[in-house]
């Protein structure tokens, strides 16, 4: 018996975003949606096009390069924001638009200030306006995991009614229970008359730290579109996690009546991109994408795992994506080599001078480190990214002194808009006295809100990967760098961090609170 499809919608670029310090340039998010498309993602949630000029133009920037995904731009339940999703959507070859309103009694009477008729009008309104610009409108009645269920049946029947082709209920605050969830999916498709009408769809949050299980709770009951995000980014503590989502659903397969048609071996390179994009760690005990998920320490899993892999593995490593961190290239690797192990590694670079940067990276990373890894390659992808885009700030050259008794002090050269401008100074430690060299000239009066360093691989010689946070005014953005010298990380982390700042801020239009 053939099996219903599970549709994939992510809303990394959207939901995820919204995540404190999340925030991506247009740039980013066309790298992170292309990754997403190439995993076989069905929607991509881009953004919000009402939201800012910077969302619009994001959106827009998405639904022109992506081919073979939907596209999904959010919009309140008004038809300002339904006509910016609209035309933000114009280019794209498939599009979405998602609409919303809160339905619970509380967002109602204290967000809404509206009566549930009115809510219900508008809903109908807001599908119908949608129409007009596509086929495929999304509606949510949102905190529907804490509304009326006779209320919610009434809103759903009426916007089903008016022409919205997917129905997706979410768990705004994340409060449900798996067995309550999944109850009320199947209420829901059972009660209201034209349900066969719409894909229901989920979209949980994890304030408990269920949202993946309410999520598959909701599919065994019927829901055959999820909501996701890459690494469970997202507001607050974040959304379901789009690889846990589709691996429970691939490896139950005799549990679930559905599959996903999702490339499971992007799921480690997507998630390694978001991670590095957004400055968001990935734990090391994360499940499928953390550093551990398939590390084996203690000598009686070991044992079993040489034995028969089965004994104490229910998935395989390379399935999601896992390399075998094999060494790969050394110094005497040349240009062609390089290109191969970034074809097979799936990693692509969008020009020949993208390329040259790589490569050139790449030979000066091996000149200090003898073996270098695909982990390795990804980092140097990674940084070749980050320090492109946008560069008003550059290291030009660092040195720092760190000698016991004495207190550490960096010189540097730094490039600011094109001219070269020396800063030195002493600090509490080699990467304090950069990261206080820097601010005596750049003088960004930001406030450091993470300073966390990873080692890509294992060993002395490794790479530092190194995140950086800044607040300014109530915005946060989040730097990224890697060297196998860590100060020179810290001190490029730290510079692009400034670089995303110094981009102008163009956040002054409605957030997704807002009424
Ligand atoms: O959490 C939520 O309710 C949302 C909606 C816009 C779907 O993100
Ligand atoms: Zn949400």
């Amino acid at each position: 018996m053939s099996k219903d499809k599970l549709i994939i919608f992510d809303t990394t670029l959207r939901d995820g975003e919204q995540s404190p310090g999340a925030s991506m340039t247009k740039d980013e998010k066309v790298r992170i949606a292309k990754a997403l498309e190439k995993m076989h993602v069905d929607v991509i949630e881009a953004g919000f096009p009402i939201a800012s000029d910077g969302d619009f133009e994001a959106v827009k920037a998405v639904a022109a390069a992506v081919k073979t995904s939907t596209i999904c731009g959010l919009a309140r339940a008004l038809e300002k924001d339904i006509v910016r999703a609209g035309n933000a959507l114009a280019m794209a070859e498939s599009s979405r638009i998602h609409t919303f309103i809160a339905t619970s009694p509380i967002h109602m009477k204290m967000k809404l200030r509206m009566e549930p008729d009115a809510v219900l009008e508008q809903a109908v309104a807001a599908v119908k306006m949608a129409r007009k610009f596509t086929d495929d409108v999304e509606f949510s009645p949102e905190d529907a995991g804490r509304s009326d269920i006779d209320f919610l049946c009434r809103v759903v029947e009426a916007v089903i009614a008016a022409g919205a082709t997917t129905i997706n209920i979410p768990d705004t605050v994340g409060y449900n229970i798996p067995h309550q969830f999944g109850q009320l999916i199947a209420t829901l498709i059972e009660r209201i008359p034209n349900s066969d009408k719409a894909v229901f769809s989920v979209h949980c949050h994890n304030d408990l730290g269920l949202a993946v299980g309410n999520s598959l709770s909701a599919i065994l009951n019927g829901a055959r579109q999820v909501e996701c995000t890459v690494n469970g980014l997202g507001e607050r503590a974040g959304n379901a996690s789009l690889e846990e989502i589709v691996m429970a659903v691939r490896t139950r397969q005799d549990v679930f009546a559905c599959d996903t048609t999702l490339d499971a071996t992007q799921i480690v390179p997507c998630s390694r991109l978001v991670s590095g994009i957004t400055g968001f760690p990935v734990q090391p005990n994360k499940a499928i994408v953390g550093a551990n998920a398939f590390a084996h320490e203690s000598g009686i899993h070991q044992d079993g795992i040489l034995k028969s892999r089965e004994t104490y593995e229910i998935m395989r490593a390379q399935d999601v994506g896992w390399s075998n961190n094999r060494m790969v290239l050394g110094k005497h690797s040349g240009r062609n080599a390089f290109k191969n192990r970034l074809k097979e590694l799936s990693i692509e670079l969008n020009s020949e001078q993208e390329l040259n940067e790589a490569f050139s990276r790449f030979k000066e990373l091996a000149d200090k480190k003898h073996e270098i890894f695909d982990e390795d390659l990804r980092a140097i992808i990674a940084d070749t990214n980050w320090s492109t885009e946008n560069e008003h700030f550059k290291l030009v050259s660092l040195k720092v002194c760190s000698e016991t008794g004495e207190i550490p002090h960096a010189n540097m050269v730094l490039e600011i808009g094109g001219k070269e401008v020396p800063a030195s100074a002493s600090g509490g430690g080699p990467v304090d006295a950069a990261f206080r060299a820097i601010e005596t000239v750049v003088n960004s009066e930001t406030q450091l809100q993470l300073y966390s360093v990873n080692n890509i691989t294992s060993g002395t010689d490794a790479q530092g990967e190194v995140t950086v946070r800044l607040e300014k005014n109530g915005r946060i953005v989040s730097g990224q760098g890697a060297d196998t010298d860590i100060v020179i990380a810290s001190a490029n982390a730290y510079i692009n961090a400034l670089n995303k700042l110094n981009k102008v801020n163009d956040r002054e239009h409605p957030q997704l609170g807002d009424v």
